[in-house]
């Protein structure tokens, strides 16, 4: 609730329909919400691990329970099918799950001194593991759930309290998984949901000084300002990408339309780890090429509601960045193999070739269905190209070879490389992080978990 009495109004993304609306909180009770939460703090962290394990086991229960409900919001709200928006409610109950059994053998340490010359005799250092205090989570519209979860989860399982902007385009969801946490018995102040726009009450939660860690998923932009604003504390920032697949000359061409269709165009493209450029080498290019536009053709376009794979993008923003990489890089001499066309939000997948290192739909993320196919002379020409992006989220290696493939994976500036595989995130308990603008520290359920807290160290002397 906010005392401003104003609220925004959610809108499908693929009809016209007000899903729900929700308090557009002020700076004041932003600011009050940080307070409640480090209110909390002390007496969640007194709560023994084994009953905080208990909550989050209770708290994947009832995400179950509610899935359907939840789902449907999540397809209303983000344009996510029914079956992908089930997907993330049984994704997040997992990750919960395996967050408190790995939070539950977060041990401390203890270092003898006589390890080090000169050091007293009898001298011992108990490190004990202790939360920060406030986490401040914000998470993007693509998951509002998952991205949401996956940063209060780790928070909860440590003894910190938390603080969750959703995002605005997902609120509705993020505040039903919330409120899943409360069914299941979480007490109050520990979790704090703030709704309104970023724009206007980031600011003043980004710097706030009680909080102790903030957890960001987003865009890059926001990431850098949020950085910029932060007090000289932990912040972990998920940020965009421009994820290579890099196909070389012995690749099982099969398996890498296949596995790059899907990674490209999976929730229409709206995923950090989308594949976002194809670096083929020359010779096989024409066969690819034929093999993609074959997967791209079968793609079902259309409602989340019909189970479409290709569905409108957020919004009319989206879109149209979207339209515009594709009809310049068409001016600029790129060949169109299949799309290109655009009803409404709805942009029909879309395959570029011939694109150059003029065109901007060869270094910008779209976050939408438009995949740019770059042919390279070889493979050290794919790694100047994959190198030379700002962006060094995952890449993908096809090829039979895998020593060929260890040794370029070696030499590729990203936070993961995936051998024969599309990019992604999951397993959600893998490490998952972006190098130069694709982030800052690292996630996944144990590095998650070891970000949240600190050391505290207590010294002995015999
Ligand atoms: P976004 O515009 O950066 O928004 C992300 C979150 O930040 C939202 O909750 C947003 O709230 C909030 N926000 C906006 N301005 C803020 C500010 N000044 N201070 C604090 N919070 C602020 O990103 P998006 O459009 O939701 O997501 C798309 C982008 O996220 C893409 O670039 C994508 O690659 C990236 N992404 C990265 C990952 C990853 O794992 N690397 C995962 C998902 C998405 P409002 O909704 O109210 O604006
Ligand atoms: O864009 C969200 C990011 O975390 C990717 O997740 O599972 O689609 O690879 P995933």
């Amino acid at each position: 609730m906010s005392n401003s009495s104003r609220y925004i109004d959610i809108h499908c993304p693929y009809k016209p329909l007000v899903v729900g609306r929700v308090p557009a909180m002020t700076a004041d009770e932003a600011g009050s919400a940080v307070l409640s939460a480090e209110r909390a703090q002390k007496l969640w962290a007194a709560v023994p691990l084994h009953e905080r394990a208990g909550l989050l086991y209770a708290w994947a229960d009832e995400l179950q329970r509610m899935a359907d409900e939840i789902a449907e919001f999540i397809m209303l709200e983000v344009g996510k099918s029914r079956a992908a928006a089930l997907a993330e409610i049984e994704r997040s109950a997992d990750l919960v799950r395996h967050t408190a059994e790995e939070g539950r053998r977060l041990g401390g340490e203890l270092i003898r001194g006589d390890a080090y010359p000169g050091s007293k005799p009898g001298k011992t250092a108990l490190i004990d593991k202790v939360p920060l205090g406030v986490v401040l989570a914000i998470s993007p519209f693509n998951y509002p759930v998952n991205l949401s979860v996956s940063k209060v989860a780790p928070a909860l399982i440590t003894g910190n309290t938390v603080v969750l902007k959703p995002p605005t385009q997902g609120s509705i969801s993020a505040l039903l998984a919330a409120r899943a946490l409360h069914r299941a018995g979480c007490p109050p102040g520990v979790l704090n949901v703030v709704t309104g726009r970023g724009a206007d009450i980031g600011d003043v939660l980004t710097s706030h000084t009680s909080v102790r860690c903030i957890s960001f998923t987003g865009g890059t932009a926001t990431g850098r300002a949020i950085c910029r604003k932060a007090n000289m504390i932990p912040v972990i920032l998920e940020l965009g990408g421009k994820d290579p697949a890099i196909v070389l000359e012995d690749a099982d061409l099969q398996l890498a339309a296949r596995e790059i269709v899907s990674g490209a165009f999976s929730y229409s493209g709206q995923r950090c780890t989308a594949i976002k450029r194809v670096l083929v080498a020359e010779p096989v290019a024409e066969p690819l090429i034929e093999l993609l536009r074959c997967g791209i053709e079968r793609l079902r376009v259309g409602s989340p509601e019909e189970q479409a794979d290709i569905t409108p993008l957020i919004d009319t923003q989206a879109a149209d960045k979207v339209s515009n990489l594709i009809r310049e890089a068409l001016d600029e001499g790129a060949r169109l193999i299949i799309g290109n066309r655009r009803d409404g939000n709805l942009i029909y997948p879309t395959l570029l070739d011939g694109v150059t290192e003029r065109m901007r739909v060869a270094w910008e993320e779209p976050f939408g269905p438009v995949l740019p196919v770059i042919r390279v002379r070889d493979e050290e020409e794919a790694i100047r190209w994959a190198n030379a992006s700002e962006f060094g989220l995952q890449a993908s290696i096809f090829t039979r070879d895998v020593q060929s493939a260890l040794a370029i994976a070696k030499r590729l500036e990203v936070g993961s490389v995936q051998l024969n595989r599309r990019t992604e995130r999951g397993p959600d308990h893998f490490p998952f992080l972006g190098i130069k603008s694709s982030g800052l520290g690292v996630q996944g359920i144990r590095r998650s978990i070891e970000t949240m807290v600190r050391d505290k160290v207590t010294v002995l002397q015999e």
